[in-house]
C-alpha cells in the first residue's frame, strides 16, 4: 500500500529517495514519484512500477533533501496526474500523502470556488493548497500543516516539503510515520524496513504527532498544540537487504525460508519439562488462563485463515469457546467485549488498519489485546504493548507464506499453553511439544522432495475455477490455499469445509473441475473421502494433499502430493506447504507478477 520516504541531509537525495521506493515497492502500488530541492521543488512522477520512474529521471538530479511516494489507488485512477508529490499552484510546496481524507470532497470544491485549478482526483491535492493559502498569509510551515489539518477529517501519514525552507514537516494519524535520526541527516518512511540500512534511531509517531526535520534535529510536537511524548528508540532488528538469495522471487525463497523461520518463532518457546509453551511476551498469569470465558481472534486475509487455525486448536485443547472474526467487520458490528476476554489481534505487518481499528474499538471497551505480530515496532505492536512476536524476518512477496505458517505455530503455542493450564496433563504436552520440535525437519523434508506440482499445475492453470476442501484444522488450510492461487494467478477460487461441499459448491463442478483437497491422517479423514468421491463422481479432478503412506486415499486422486506424516494437530504447517507451491507455479505459467500481484498491497494501512 502506499509509501512515503523522505531524506534531509548533505547527500543528494535523488538515489536515496529511489533506493526508499525501491524498498517499499514490496508493499504493493500502482504509481510513484518524487520531489527534490534544489532552489526549486522539482517532481517526477509515473505510473507504473519504480522502474518506469527511474526511466524518466534525469542521470543527475542536485539537491539534498526531498520526499518520495508509492500510490496504491483509493480517490481518482491510476494516472501520472494522480500520482503523488503534488504541487501548490506557486510550485512552493509539494506534499506526500497516505490515508484518506473524508471530507475531500467538500475541500475540493471550496478550493475551486476560491479559484484553484485542480490537477488531480485525488483528496490529497486539497491538502497542498489550503497549506499554501496559510503559507500566503504568513503562517509557519508548521502552523499551516497544524491549521490545515485541524480542517480535516480522516485519516493521514503525510510529508511536506517547502521552496523557502530547509525542512520536512510530517504528521500522523492512522497511517504510519516513523522518523530517522542519523549524523547530519534525518530520514522519514512509513515503513521501518526503508530506514534500517541508515540508522537504528527511530521514532515511531503516534497518532496526532506532528513533526519538523531538518538535517540535524528532530522535533515533535501535538497536532492540538504542545510538546509530544514520542522518544527515540533504538532499533536493533535489523532486516537486511532485500535480496533473493538466487531464488527468482521472494515468494518462492519464502516459502524455502518456512522451517529456519518457523525454528526463530519456536526457539526457547517449546517447554519439554513442563509440556507447555513460554511466550513471555504475553501478560497472562495461570489464574486468568483458567478463569478466561472465551478467546477472540481478529484478522484479515492470510492472518485470518491463520485465526482460524488458532481459535480450533484453542478450543480443541482448553475446551473453551474461541472464534475468529473478520478485522473489517469487527468494529461495525459493535461488539461486546467481555473485560475478562483474551483477544488476539494477528497481522505480519502490524499495519492493517483494519485490525488497527478492532484492537481500538476492543480497548476503549476495555478489553485486553495481545498482538500475534511480525514487524517489531508496528502500530498494532505498540498498541497492544503485549503479544507474540512471530520472527518471520522480512517478508516481501505480497502473497504472505513464512508469515502464515509462524502466525499458526504462534497460536498452536499458545493453544498449548492455555490447555496446559487447563485440561492436559505434562505428558499429553510433552508428546506434543515433541512432534512440534520436529515439524522443520519435516517442512525441509517435503521442500527436498515436493511430489508432483507441476501435474497439479497442468489440471490448474486453465481452470475456470478451483474448489479447495478440507474439515477440521485443514478447513481453513484449504481457504488459505484458495487464497493464495486467487491472489497471485487470478483464478477464481472457493474454499468449502468438505461437508459443506455438498450444500452449493457441487453445482460448479463438470468434466475436468479441478479440486483440491487437504487430507491428513486425522479424525475427518474417511468423511473428507466421501466428499471427495461425490466430486469425482461429478468428473472432478482431485489433487490430493495427504499423508505420506496414506495409499489407500492417494489411489483415488488423479493428482497425489504426499506430506511427511506428523500429529494431526501441528498438519497445518505442512500441508500449506504444497498449496503455496501450486499457486506459485500456477501464477508463473499463466505470466503473472509472483511478487507483486495486481490491485493488492502488502500492508493496506486504509480502512
Ligand atoms: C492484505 C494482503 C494480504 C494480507 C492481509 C493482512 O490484504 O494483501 O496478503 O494477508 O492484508 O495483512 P497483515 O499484515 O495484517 O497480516
Amino acid at each position: 500500500m502506499c509509501g512515503i520516504f523522505g531524506f534531509i541531509g548533505n547527500r543528494s537525495a535523488a538515489p536515496l529517495l529511489v533506493d526508499g521506493l525501491r524498498r517499499l515497492e514490496y508493499r504493493g502500488y500502482d504509481s510513484s514519484g518524487i520531489v527534490v530541492k534544489n532552489g526549486s521543488l522539482q517532481v517526477h512522477k509515473k505510473v507504473g512500477k519504480v522502474s518506469e520512474l527511474s526511466k524518466i529521471l534525469p542521470d543527475h538530479i542536485e539537491g539534498n533533501m526531498g520526499i518520495a511516494h508509492t500510490r496504491w489507488a483509493t480517490h481518482g485512477g491510476v494516472t501520472d496526474f494522480n500520482a503523488h508529490p503534488h504541487l501548490s499552484e506557486d510550485g512552493n510546496i509539494a506534499l506526500v500523502h497516505n490515508g484518506i481524507i473524508d471530507n475531500a470532497k467538500g475541500l475540493r470544491k471550496r478550493l475551486q470556488e476560491r479559484g484553484f485549478e485542480l490537477s488531480s482526483e485525488t483528496d490529497s491535492e486539497a491538502l497542498v493548497h489550503m497549506i499554501s493559502i496559510g503559507i500566503e498569509s504568513g503562517q509557519s510551515p508548521l502552523e499551516s500543516v497544524r491549521k490545515t489539518l485541524t480542517r480535516i477529517t480522516g485519516t493521514w501519514g503525510l510529508c511536506v516539503l517547502f521552496k523557502e525552507h530547509d525542512l520536512i514537516i510530517c504528521a500522523r494519524n492512522g497511517s504510519p510515520l516513523i522518523l530517522g535520526q542519523g549524523e547530519g541527516e534525518s530520514f522519514v518512511a512509513s515503513d521501518p524496513h526503508a530506514l534500517t540500512q541508515h540508522t537504528q534511531n527511530f521514532f515511531f509517531l503516534e497518532d496526532g504527532d506532528m513533526a519538523i526535520l531538518t538535517k540535524d534535529r528532530i522535533e515533535i510536537s501535538r497536532l492540538e498544540g504542545g510538546i509530544s511524548s514520542t522518544s527515540m528508540t533504538v532499533v536493533e532488528d535489523e532486516w537486511g537487504q532485500a535480496d533473493m538469495a538466487g531464488f527468482p522471487h521472494f515468494m518462492l525463497k519464502e516459502i524455502h525460508e518456512q522451517p529456519e523461520a518457523l525454528r526463530r518463532c519456536i526457539a526457547g518457546r517449546l517447554d519439554m519439562a513442563n509440556g507447555s509453551a513460554k511466550l513471555g511476551g504475553l501478560r497472562l498469569q495461570p489464574l486468568r488462563l483458567r478463569t478466561v470465558p472465551h478467546v477472540r481472534l481478529i484478522g484479515c486475509g492470510t492472518a485470518l485463515n491463520a485465526c482460524n487455525i488458532g481459535r480450533l486448536a484453542i478450543e480443541s485443547l482448553a475446551r473453551i469457546p474461541a472464534v475468529a472474526h473478520v478485522a473489517s467487520e469487527f468494529r461495525y458490528n459493535d461488539p461486546v467485549i467481555n473485560p475478562n476476554a483474551i483477544h488476539f489481534a494477528v497481522s505480519q505487518s502490524g499495519e492493517t488498519a483494519d485490525t488497527l481499528s478492532a484492537v481500538k474499538e476492543i480497548q476503549l471497551k476495555g478489553g485486553d489485546v495481545h498482538g500475534i505480530i511480525n514487524v517489531v515496532g508496528s502500530s498494532i505492536a505498540r498498541m497492544c504493548a503485549q503479544g507474540v512476536y512471530i520472527h518471520s524476518g522480512p517478508e516481501q512477496a505480497v502473497a504472505s507464506t513464512k508469515a502464515f505458517t509462524n502466525m499458526v505455530a504462534s497460536l498452536l503455542l499458545f493453544a498449548i499453553k492455555i490447555g496446559r493450564t487447563r485440561t492436559f496433563s505434562r505428558e499429553k504436552g510433552q508428546s506434543i511439544i515433541k512432534d512440534f520440535e520436529k515439524i522443520p525437519e519435516l517442512m525441509e523434508k517435503y521442500l527436498s522432495n515436493p511430489g508432483p506440482i507441476d501435474e497439479a499445475v497442468e489440471l490448474v492453470k486453465n481452470a475456470k475455477s478451483v474448489l479447495f476442501l478440507g474439515r477440521g484444522l485443514s478447513a481453513p488450510v484449504a481457504s488459505e490455499g484458495a487464497l493464495k492461487l486467487m491472489e497471485i494467478a487470478y483464478i477464481p477460487c472457493l474454499a468449502y469445509p468438505a461437508g459443506e461441499m455438498k450444500h452449493g459448491p457441487i453445482a460448479l463442478l463438470e468434466d475436468g473441475s479441478p479440486v483440491v483437497v487437504i487430507l491428513p491422517n486425522d479424525k475427518h479423514r474417511q468423511k473428507t473421502i466421501a466428499s471427495m468421491h461425490e466430486c469425482r463422481a461429478r468428473g472432478a479432478r482431485i489433487i490430493l494433499i495427504h499423508e505420506e503412506g496414506d495409499d489407500e486415499a492417494a489411489e483415488e486422486a488423479d493428482v497425489s502430493i504426499p506430506v511427511p506424516p506428523c500429529n494431526y494437530l501441528l498438519s497445518p504447517l505442512l500441508t500449506v506447504v504444497p498449496t503455496q507451491l501450486i499457486a506459485y507455479r500456477v501464477a508463473l505459467e499463466l505470466g503473472c507478477d509472483v511478487d507483486r500481484p495486481r490491485n493488492l498491497a502488502k500492508s493496506v494501512t486504509v480502512e
